[in-house]
């Protein structure tokens, strides 16, 4: 059976990548975007490549934008094999090479945490009865190592100067949703790794 994946983020950037080399593995990919604009460009784009591509809209702070994708998954698919949670920013109020920790406002701080944490543990636990009835469940947080604080704590470490505070919190945390959850599925058939990308455009 087709395997089915979901990239949050998807209509640009590493999202868009990691949607196109799915597809070009004969993954059908569902391309979810918060704007319907640039994810139409998106999956055109994809499309025109020969891939299954398909786009989905989701700002990943809304929930009933999460529970229409849930109904459209589980009636046209009625599984889940890969989930990409993508989707991140880096709040403007922190450009790299600054430690924003002693003036990050509340506001900056909780937006950051809202897309970057909160979303992404209330998406995946609502798509995690569809992620088991795969025969090969994956979930892959779009992490980085600037959420390391083994690295954040290394005055040796080329990282230890890029400290925008709320970005670096943010994966931090979701560092320890992806080992708790690991923990959790253990012995079924999902698995669920952090990812640091490397520096890319
Ligand atoms: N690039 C790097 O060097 C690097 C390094 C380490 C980690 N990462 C991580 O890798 C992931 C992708 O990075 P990237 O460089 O490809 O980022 P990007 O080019 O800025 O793309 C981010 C994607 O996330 C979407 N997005 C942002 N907020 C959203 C929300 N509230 N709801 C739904 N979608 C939302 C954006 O949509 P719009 O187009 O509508 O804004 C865009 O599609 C991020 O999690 C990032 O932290 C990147």
């Amino acid at each position: 059976m087709k395997r089915i994946a979901l990239v949050t983020g998807a209509n640009k950037g590493l999202g868009f990548e990691t949607a196109r080399q799915l597809g070009a593995k004969g993954i059908t990919v569902l391309m979810a975007s918060r704007n319907k604009e640039r994810g139409i460009t998106a999956v055109e784009k994809l499309k025109a490549e020969g891939l299954d591509v398909e786009l989905v809209q989701l700002e990943s702070t809304n929930d009933q934008d999460i529970q229409v994708l849930i109904q459209l998954i589980e009636s046209r698919y009625g599984k889940l094999d890969i989930l990409v949670n993508n989707a991140g920013i880096m709040h403007q109020d922190e450009p790299l090479g600054t430690n924003t920790s002693e003036s990050i406002s509340a506001e900056s701080l909780k937006l950051t945490f809202d897309v970057n944490f909160f979303s992404i543990v209330n998406l995946t636990q609502a798509l995690l009865p569809l992620l088991k009835k795969s025969d090969a469940g994956r979930i892959i947080n779009l992490s980085s190592i600037l959420g390391s604080n083994t690295v954040q704590s290394d005055s040796s470490s080329p990282y230890y100067t890029v400290k925008p505070f709320a970005y670096d919190a943010s994966k931090a945390a979701l560092n320890s949703f992806t080992v708790h959850l690991a923990a959790a599925l253990e012995g079924t058939k999902v698995k669920v790794n952090s990812a640091h990308p490397g520096w890319v455009k």
